[in-house]
């Protein structure tokens, strides 16, 4: 029998990442392009994710992190802070038969007791419904922001020590990484950022240290399957060679 598997769409060729983080920028300018609202981009940008995270656990990515909101974002217009807020509450809502039937398991990094109590409910409901699900991991990154996540792991490695429950000599990157809130994730080996911008904002800076970065020019809510294909492509090239040499070239 013919193996097809390598020309479906479905299967990028070589390496797939395990792990997939996206900054999903351009939402406001997608709008103004459009003379249309931020937040119609927002809510064009939520179908973006949609179609990202279906596509991505269809290819059998471990996990998928998207940054969502960032502890900078508070600083926005209160009107667009809230529409935001509103429109997380309505897409957990609309999307958890999506997660479930996709056997997503849902989880969170940030601090998401600052989100509004309405959106904290929904949170806890789809992840309580999704524990038991066995395929992708789907982390919102909401009111995320790296220097917060260390500053607060330094913070509790210093009560812990304090208490005696730890050994400062005993601390190791293994060890520190299990106080951040990505504990048990795997760090990301793709970091897509899109809009053009060539910097992580404040995102995964412990953990992206040697992920592979790929920058689009394309808005968050013209990413589709189509662009998603595009940097699976371009991380199947890259050689990763985390500081060694590669002994082959
Ligand atoms: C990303 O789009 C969405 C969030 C940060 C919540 P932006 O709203 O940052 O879009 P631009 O950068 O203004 O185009
Ligand atoms: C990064 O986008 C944050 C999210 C995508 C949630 P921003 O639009 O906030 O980043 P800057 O302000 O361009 O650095
Ligand atoms: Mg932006």
């Amino acid at each position: 029998m013919t193996d097809t598997r390598s020309e479906s769409s479905e299967e990028p060729p070589g390496n797939l990442p395990r792990h997939i983080a996206i900054i999903m920028d351009g939402n406001g300018r997608w709008a103004r392009e459009r003379g249309k609202t931020r937040i119609t981009g927002h809510r064009q940008g939520a179908e973006s994710v949609r179609v990202v995270t279906t596509a991505c656990a269809r290819k059998g990515i471990g996990q998928l992190t998207l940054y969502a909101f960032s502890t900078e974002n508070w600083k926005r217009p209160r009107s667009e802070v809230s529409a935001l807020m509103r429109l997380l509450k309505r897409y957990l809502a609309a999307e958890r038969g999506t997660i479930l039937d996709n056997n997503i398991r849902f989880t969170t990094i940030g601090r998401t007791q600052d989100l509004p109590e309405a959106v904290q409910e929904e949170l806890r409901e789809v992840k309580r419904l999704s524990i038991d699900n066995s395929g992708m991991v789907l982390c919102l990154a909401l009111s995320y922001g790296s220097r917060r996540e260390i500053t607060d792991a330094a913070r509790k490695l210093a009560i812990d020590v304090k208490a005696g429950k730890l050994d400062p000599d005993s601390i190791t990157e293994d060890s520190f990484a299990d106080y951040l809130d990505t504990a048990g994730m795997p760090d990301p080996d793709l970091v897509i950022r899109t809009a053009g911008e060539m910097r992580l904002s404040n995102f995964l800076l412990w953990q992206a240290s040697y992920a592979e970065i790929y920058v689009t020019q394309t808005y968050w809510p013209d990413f589709r399957e189509d662009e998603l294909d595009k940097a699976l492509d371009a991380f199947a090239k890259r050689k990763r060679k985390f500081g060694a040499v590669d002994l082959r070239t």
